[in-house]
Protein backbone atom coordinates (compact mmCIF):
# COMPACT_ATOMS: atom_id res chain seq x y z
CA UNK A 1 0.00 0.00 0.00
CA UNK A 2 1.47 3.41 -0.90
CA UNK A 3 0.62 5.89 1.68
CA UNK A 4 1.00 9.59 0.03
CA UNK A 5 1.16 12.79 2.43
CA UNK A 6 1.58 14.88 -0.41
CA UNK A 7 -0.92 17.12 -2.79
CA UNK A 8 0.46 16.71 -5.80
CA UNK A 9 1.66 13.28 -5.48
CA UNK A 10 -2.11 12.34 -4.58
CA UNK A 11 -2.86 14.29 -7.68
CA UNK A 12 -0.24 12.86 -10.33
CA UNK A 13 -1.49 9.01 -9.10
CA UNK A 14 -5.18 9.85 -9.48
CA UNK A 15 -4.54 11.31 -13.09
CA UNK A 16 -2.54 8.32 -13.79
CA UNK A 17 -4.88 5.79 -12.38
CA UNK A 18 -7.65 8.10 -14.63
CA UNK A 19 -5.32 7.50 -17.77
CA UNK A 20 -5.25 4.22 -17.94
CA UNK A 21 -8.88 3.91 -17.40
CA UNK A 22 -9.00 2.83 -14.40
CA UNK A 23 -12.37 3.63 -12.30
CA UNK A 24 -11.50 5.12 -8.88
CA UNK A 25 -13.77 4.48 -5.39
CA UNK A 26 -12.57 6.98 -2.60
CA UNK A 27 -13.79 6.32 1.34
CA UNK A 28 -12.63 9.71 2.96
CA UNK A 29 -12.16 9.37 7.01
CA UNK A 30 -10.96 10.61 9.83
CA UNK A 31 -9.56 7.51 10.66
CA UNK A 32 -9.55 5.09 14.00
CA UNK A 33 -11.10 2.52 11.47
CA UNK A 34 -14.22 0.13 12.51
CA UNK A 35 -16.00 -2.01 10.67
CA UNK A 36 -18.09 0.89 9.49
CA UNK A 37 -15.50 2.10 7.75
CA UNK A 38 -14.54 -1.21 6.78
CA UNK A 39 -17.90 -1.66 4.86
CA UNK A 40 -17.80 1.02 3.08
CA UNK A 41 -14.57 0.05 1.98
CA UNK A 42 -15.33 -3.41 0.37
CA UNK A 43 -18.03 -1.42 -1.27
CA UNK A 44 -15.94 0.48 -2.55
CA UNK A 45 -13.90 -2.18 -4.06
CA UNK A 46 -16.61 -3.55 -6.00
CA UNK A 47 -16.49 -0.33 -7.89
CA UNK A 48 -12.96 0.26 -8.66
CA UNK A 49 -9.18 0.97 -7.43
CA UNK A 50 -9.68 2.31 -3.85
CA UNK A 51 -7.84 5.27 -2.20
CA UNK A 52 -9.02 5.23 1.20
CA UNK A 53 -8.06 9.40 3.22
CA UNK A 54 -7.71 9.88 6.59
CA UNK A 55 -7.26 13.47 8.05
CA UNK A 56 -9.03 14.59 11.03
CA UNK A 57 -9.97 17.69 10.02
CA UNK A 58 -10.00 21.01 12.10
CA UNK A 59 -12.46 22.39 9.94
CA UNK A 60 -15.55 20.37 11.45
CA UNK A 61 -14.70 20.91 15.28
CA UNK A 62 -16.58 23.42 17.14
CA UNK A 63 -14.01 25.21 19.93
CA UNK A 64 -15.32 23.24 22.58
CA UNK A 65 -15.63 19.71 20.97
CA UNK A 66 -13.05 16.85 20.94
CA UNK A 67 -10.31 17.88 17.88
CA UNK A 68 -7.64 17.06 20.70
CA UNK A 69 -8.76 13.90 21.88
CA UNK A 70 -10.13 12.43 18.68
CA UNK A 71 -8.92 9.19 18.82
CA UNK A 72 -5.53 8.59 16.54
CA UNK A 73 -4.08 5.33 15.55
CA UNK A 74 -2.40 5.66 12.16
CA UNK A 75 -0.02 2.72 12.54
CA UNK A 76 -3.38 0.61 13.28
CA UNK A 77 -5.41 2.11 10.47
CA UNK A 78 -2.61 1.07 8.07
CA UNK A 79 -2.46 -2.24 8.97
CA UNK A 80 -6.15 -2.25 8.55
CA UNK A 81 -5.73 -1.17 5.27
CA UNK A 82 -2.75 -3.64 4.03
CA UNK A 83 -4.72 -5.93 5.33
CA UNK A 84 -7.61 -5.08 3.24
CA UNK A 85 -5.25 -5.03 0.04
CA UNK A 86 -5.65 -1.28 -0.14
CA UNK A 87 -3.35 0.66 -3.05
CA UNK A 88 -3.40 3.92 -2.10
CA UNK A 89 -3.81 5.51 1.87
CA UNK A 90 -3.63 9.39 1.54
CA UNK A 91 -2.77 11.27 4.49
CA UNK A 92 -2.18 14.91 4.17
CA UNK A 93 -0.75 17.32 6.74
CA UNK A 94 -2.80 20.00 8.20
CA UNK A 95 -2.05 22.55 5.48
CA UNK A 96 -4.55 21.01 3.38
CA UNK A 97 -6.96 23.30 5.33
CA UNK A 98 -4.82 25.61 7.15
CA UNK A 99 -4.99 29.32 5.73
CA UNK A 100 -8.01 28.59 3.44
CA UNK A 101 -10.17 31.97 2.81
CA UNK A 102 -12.75 30.67 1.11
CA UNK A 103 -15.86 28.06 2.86
CA UNK A 104 -18.43 25.83 1.61
CA UNK A 105 -21.27 26.67 3.75
CA UNK A 106 -25.06 25.55 3.25
CA UNK A 107 -26.92 28.14 5.36
CA UNK A 108 -30.52 26.13 5.41
CA UNK A 109 -28.83 22.73 6.96
CA UNK A 110 -26.84 24.60 9.17
CA UNK A 111 -29.58 25.56 10.71
CA UNK A 112 -31.24 22.53 11.22
CA UNK A 113 -30.32 19.01 13.44
CA UNK A 114 -26.17 18.76 13.49
CA UNK A 115 -25.84 22.09 12.48
CA UNK A 116 -27.85 23.65 15.61
CA UNK A 117 -25.54 22.02 17.97
CA UNK A 118 -22.51 22.06 15.87
CA UNK A 119 -22.79 25.27 13.96
CA UNK A 120 -19.44 25.28 11.80
CA UNK A 121 -19.21 21.76 11.37
CA UNK A 122 -20.94 21.37 8.20
CA UNK A 123 -19.05 24.09 6.88
CA UNK A 124 -15.89 22.48 7.50
CA UNK A 125 -17.13 18.96 5.95
CA UNK A 126 -18.08 20.13 2.35
CA UNK A 127 -15.19 21.75 2.74
CA UNK A 128 -12.78 19.06 3.50
CA UNK A 129 -14.60 16.79 1.00
CA UNK A 130 -14.18 19.23 -1.85
CA UNK A 131 -10.95 19.61 -1.56
CA UNK A 132 -10.08 15.54 -1.40
CA UNK A 133 -12.65 15.48 -4.35
CA UNK A 134 -10.56 18.48 -6.32
CA UNK A 135 -7.89 16.17 -5.52
CA UNK A 136 -8.74 12.88 -5.87
CA UNK A 137 -11.52 13.38 -8.93
CA UNK A 138 -13.04 10.06 -7.81
CA UNK A 139 -15.16 8.27 -9.77
CA UNK A 140 -17.31 7.12 -6.48
CA UNK A 141 -17.00 8.28 -2.92
CA UNK A 142 -18.88 6.05 -0.02
CA UNK A 143 -20.53 7.83 2.73
CA UNK A 144 -22.46 5.89 5.71
CA UNK A 145 -26.16 6.16 6.88
CA UNK A 146 -24.76 6.52 9.91
CA UNK A 147 -24.06 10.06 9.44
CA UNK A 148 -27.39 10.58 7.67
CA UNK A 149 -27.30 14.14 7.00
CA UNK A 150 -23.53 14.58 6.38
CA UNK A 151 -24.78 12.10 3.69
CA UNK A 152 -27.93 14.20 1.95
CA UNK A 153 -24.83 17.69 2.17
CA UNK A 154 -23.12 15.63 0.34
CA UNK A 155 -25.05 14.70 -2.58
CA UNK A 156 -26.17 18.36 -2.50
CA UNK A 157 -22.64 19.59 -3.63
CA UNK A 158 -22.18 17.08 -5.75
CA UNK A 159 -25.12 18.16 -7.61
CA UNK A 160 -24.58 21.82 -6.96
CA UNK A 161 -21.05 21.76 -8.70
CA UNK A 162 -22.23 19.54 -11.16
CA UNK A 163 -19.55 16.87 -10.47
CA UNK A 164 -19.11 13.60 -11.97
CA UNK A 165 -18.95 12.19 -8.63
CA UNK A 166 -21.02 9.40 -7.97
CA UNK A 167 -22.29 9.26 -4.50
CA UNK A 168 -22.55 5.66 -2.71
CA UNK A 169 -24.78 5.40 0.23
CA UNK A 170 -23.98 2.76 2.56
CA UNK A 171 -25.95 1.12 5.36
CA UNK A 172 -25.08 1.40 9.20
CA UNK A 173 -23.05 -1.31 10.75
CA UNK A 174 -23.50 -2.24 14.43
CA UNK A 175 -22.40 -3.93 17.10
CA UNK A 176 -24.28 -6.99 18.04
CA UNK A 177 -26.27 -4.46 20.49
CA UNK A 178 -27.37 -2.17 18.16
CA UNK A 179 -25.35 0.93 18.83
CA UNK A 180 -23.68 2.18 15.70
CA UNK A 181 -19.88 1.37 15.22
CA UNK A 182 -18.12 5.22 15.73
CA UNK A 183 -14.42 5.94 16.33
CA UNK A 184 -15.72 8.22 19.59
CA UNK A 185 -17.14 4.68 20.56
CA UNK A 186 -13.26 3.80 21.92
CA UNK A 187 -14.64 7.02 24.55
CA UNK A 188 -16.82 4.55 26.64
CA UNK A 189 -15.50 1.77 29.45
CA UNK A 190 -17.64 -1.54 29.17
CA UNK A 191 -20.39 -0.67 31.49
CA UNK A 192 -20.78 2.16 29.96
CA UNK A 193 -21.08 0.66 26.47
CA UNK A 194 -23.71 -1.37 27.69
CA UNK A 195 -25.44 1.82 28.96
CA UNK A 196 -24.99 3.06 25.26
CA UNK A 197 -26.51 0.73 23.71
CA UNK A 198 -29.83 1.50 24.55
CA UNK A 199 -29.81 4.44 22.44
CA UNK A 200 -30.25 2.31 19.25
CA UNK A 201 -32.34 0.16 20.83
CA UNK A 202 -34.76 3.11 21.73
CA UNK A 203 -35.40 4.16 18.43
CA UNK A 204 -35.86 0.63 16.98
CA UNK A 205 -38.73 0.61 19.55
CA UNK A 206 -40.27 3.94 18.51
CA UNK A 207 -39.86 1.62 14.30
CA UNK A 208 -41.57 -0.83 15.70
CA UNK A 209 -44.78 1.28 17.53
CA UNK A 210 -44.68 2.36 13.56
CA UNK A 211 -45.27 -0.35 12.40
CA UNK A 212 -47.46 -1.76 14.93
CA UNK A 213 -49.84 1.56 13.65
CA UNK A 214 -48.68 4.59 15.49
CA UNK A 215 -48.59 7.69 12.98
CA UNK A 216 -48.17 10.35 15.49
CA UNK A 217 -44.79 12.19 15.32
CA UNK A 218 -45.64 13.57 18.98
CA UNK A 219 -46.65 10.28 20.01
CA UNK A 220 -43.71 8.81 18.54
CA UNK A 221 -41.06 10.90 19.55
CA UNK A 222 -41.78 12.08 23.52
CA UNK A 223 -42.13 8.21 24.80
CA UNK A 224 -38.49 8.03 23.09
CA UNK A 225 -37.12 11.10 24.49
CA UNK A 226 -38.54 10.26 28.07
CA UNK A 227 -37.13 6.56 27.62
CA UNK A 228 -33.70 7.78 26.69
CA UNK A 229 -33.76 10.89 29.18
CA UNK A 230 -34.64 7.84 32.26
CA UNK A 231 -31.14 6.06 31.12
CA UNK A 232 -29.17 8.92 31.24
CA UNK A 233 -28.89 10.38 27.95
CA UNK A 234 -28.85 13.85 27.52
CA UNK A 235 -30.72 14.89 24.03
CA UNK A 236 -29.63 17.61 21.66
CA UNK A 237 -32.55 16.29 19.34
CA UNK A 238 -34.69 13.13 18.23
CA UNK A 239 -36.91 14.38 15.19
CA UNK A 240 -38.67 12.83 12.63
CA UNK A 241 -38.38 14.02 9.37
CA UNK A 242 -39.10 13.45 5.37
CA UNK A 243 -35.95 11.72 3.84
CA UNK A 244 -34.46 14.97 2.01
CA UNK A 245 -34.36 16.52 5.74
CA UNK A 246 -36.74 19.16 4.91
CA UNK A 247 -39.53 19.21 7.52
CA UNK A 248 -40.37 17.67 10.66
CA UNK A 249 -43.27 15.37 10.31
CA UNK A 250 -46.49 15.56 12.30
CA UNK A 251 -48.46 12.76 10.73
CA UNK A 252 -45.54 9.67 10.02
CA UNK A 253 -44.90 8.04 6.97
CA UNK A 254 -43.32 4.98 5.69
CA UNK A 255 -40.01 6.23 4.22
CA UNK A 256 -39.61 9.09 6.98
CA UNK A 257 -36.13 9.15 9.07
CA UNK A 258 -35.88 9.39 12.76
CA UNK A 259 -32.66 11.22 13.54
CA UNK A 260 -31.17 11.93 17.29
CA UNK A 261 -28.12 12.66 18.78
CA UNK A 262 -27.62 12.55 22.21
CA UNK A 263 -24.78 12.71 24.90
CA UNK A 264 -23.67 9.92 27.26
CA UNK A 265 -21.10 9.91 29.84
CA UNK A 266 -19.60 13.08 28.00
CA UNK A 267 -19.63 11.29 24.53
CA UNK A 268 -22.30 12.12 21.47
CA UNK A 269 -24.10 9.93 19.63
CA UNK A 270 -25.78 10.12 16.49
CA UNK A 271 -27.87 7.51 14.95
CA UNK A 272 -30.84 7.21 13.06
CA UNK A 273 -33.28 4.75 11.58
CA UNK A 274 -35.85 4.63 8.69
CA UNK A 275 -39.91 4.13 9.18
CA UNK A 276 -41.06 1.11 7.16
P1 LIG B 1 -15.60 9.45 9.98
O1 LIG B 1 -16.41 9.71 11.18
O2 LIG B 1 -14.25 8.83 10.12
O3 LIG B 1 -16.46 8.56 9.01
C1 LIG B 1 -15.99 8.23 7.71
C2 LIG B 1 -17.12 7.57 6.96
O4 LIG B 1 -17.51 6.37 7.62
C3 LIG B 1 -18.39 8.46 6.91
O5 LIG B 1 -18.98 8.36 5.62
C4 LIG B 1 -19.27 7.84 7.98
O6 LIG B 1 -20.66 8.04 7.77
C5 LIG B 1 -18.90 6.38 7.82
N1 LIG B 1 -19.23 5.62 9.04
C6 LIG B 1 -18.89 5.90 10.31
N2 LIG B 1 -19.43 5.00 11.17
C7 LIG B 1 -20.15 4.13 10.41
C8 LIG B 1 -20.95 2.97 10.69
N3 LIG B 1 -21.13 2.53 11.92
N4 LIG B 1 -21.55 2.35 9.65
C9 LIG B 1 -21.39 2.79 8.37
N5 LIG B 1 -20.64 3.88 8.05
C10 LIG B 1 -20.03 4.53 9.04
O7 LIG B 1 -17.53 11.29 8.60
C11 LIG B 1 -16.36 11.64 8.70
O8 LIG B 1 -15.36 10.83 9.17
C12 LIG B 1 -15.89 13.03 8.25
O9 LIG B 1 -16.94 13.94 8.45
C13 LIG B 1 -15.39 13.06 6.80
C14 LIG B 1 -16.49 12.71 5.80
C15 LIG B 1 -14.19 12.12 6.61
C16 LIG B 1 -14.91 14.51 6.48
O10 LIG B 1 -13.89 14.91 7.33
Amino acid sequence: MKIITNIAEMKKISKDLKKSSRRISFIPTMGKLHNGHVKLIEKGKEYGDVIVSIFVNPAQFGPDEDFNNYPRDFENDSKILKDLNIGYLFHPAADIVKNTETFLIDPEYSNRLEGVFRPAHFQGVLTIVMKLFCIINPDFAFFGLKDYQQYILIKKMVEDYFLDIEVMPVPTVREKCGLAMSSRNAYFNEDDKKIACNFYKSLKKTADLFKAGETSGEKLTVSTIKELIKSGFKIDYLKIMDKGLNIEKQSVEAGDILLAAARFKGVRLIDNIFFE
